[in-house]
């Protein structure tokens, strides 16, 4: 079962207007989401006080929404509230990921379900980026992109070719023939490579390095963040990486830097490599991360840096829910 909301406003307080508006955001809401009456098993309304001339329940039924349960209510008056203001709450019996429909002046309302959201995490490798994204995405219902997944995705390319990924030359000869997609299943990201699904493949520390290396190609950035800023520009996405707030998305409205030290990174590594039954020890782990923030900040092309106008997070004591709180407090408190 999914709740999907909207509101729409009527020029004036007469049975026409409600009426027409109430037949409008329903015929909207419904086609926007796939749904029929069938699937619907109730909508609840409710109206500012300044509304007196019709139920918007008894216009929805007038158009067709019998067998769903149907209610109306009066909002208290709210200083600064949108006048002559419908607003709805559909309850459907639906898989979908629900779009809220506002309409007529209504999406001031809600600007956090209704504005298109690009939120950019950057940071080095194990501060927290990827959990705080993914509670984020889930927070704002929006699709989570990992950047880095995309360049791991070439590094395994280079490596299933036998080429060495240090050898800029034969990457280059190389590059066009790679094939990087990107999809989402459940709403979770699926990456792959020629047709292949590689996401779970592309995440063992040998990778993690070899990414690190070719990801300083013009040849193979070039493809990559075109991929990326066509995704960020058609869907309401948090993209986290390396460089989304300098070279990706340099006009995002949100950006985030995550910073931890070196030490506290490892240790988060480790416990993750643990789990996925990997057998480093820690100095290992430390010296691989160490390398890889040499790497990603030392080399020419969109190094790993903080944008001037993010917000800087040093994650070392926070919990990754108290850092994704912040940065939404951070977001709600702007949109
Ligand atoms: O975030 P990650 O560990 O999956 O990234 C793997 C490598 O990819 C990382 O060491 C640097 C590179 N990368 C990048 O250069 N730019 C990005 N936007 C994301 C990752």
């Amino acid at each position: 079962m999914k709740a999907i909301r909207g509101a729409i406003t009527v020029k004036a307080d007469t049975a026409e207007e409600i009426k027409k508006n109430v037949r409008l955001l329903l015929t909207k809401l419904t086609e926007k989401n796939g749904l029929t009456a069938e699937n619907i098993v109730c909508i609840m309304f409710s109206n500012t006080s300044d509304i007196h001339s019709y139920y918007p329940a008894k216009a929805a039924r007038e158009v067709g929404f019998f067998n769903c349960a149907l209610f109306s209510s009066i909002e208290p008056d709210i200083d600064d509230s949108l006048p002559l203001c419908i607003r709805v709450m559909v309850l459907a019996e639906t898989e979908i990921t629900p779009k809220h429909v506002y309409l007529n002046g209504a999406a001031n309302l809600r600007k956090d379900i209704t504005k298109k959201l690009n939120i950019a995490i950057d940071g080095p490798a194990g501060s927290g980026k990827s959990t705080v994204s993914k509670i984020l995405s889930k927070r704002f219902d929006i699709l989570y992109l990992d950047t880095g997944a995309m360049y791991r995705a070439c590094a395994l390319a280079c490596e299933n070719a036998g080429i060495d990924c240090k050898d800029e030359a034969s990457v280059q000869a190389f590059a066009d023939s790679v094939d990087i997609t990107v999809k989402y299943e459940n709403k979770a990201q699926k990456t792959y490579l020629n047709g292949r699904d590689v996401t779970e493949i592309i995440r063992t520390p040998h990778i993690s390095m070899m990414a690190s290396v070719v990801s300083a190609y013009g040849c193979i950035r070039t493809k990559m963040v075109e991929l990326q800023r066509k995704i960020a520009k058609e869907n309401s996405c948090v993209l986290d990486g390396r460089d989304i707030g300098t070279n990706v998305l340099p006009a995002a409205e949100f950006k985030f830097f995550l910073t931890a030290s070196p030490e506290i990174r490892a240790n988060r590594r480790l416990a993750e490599n643990e789990l996925k039954g990997f057998n480093q020890s820690f100095e290992d782990v430390l010296r691989e991360i160490k390398a890889r923030d040499e790497q990603d900040t030392g080399r020419k092309i969109a190094p790993l840096l903080k944008a001037d106008d993010a917000m800087e997070i040093n994650t070392d004591k926070l919990t990754e829910e108290e850092v994704a709180n912040e940065i939404c407090s951070v977001i709600q408190g702007k949109i």
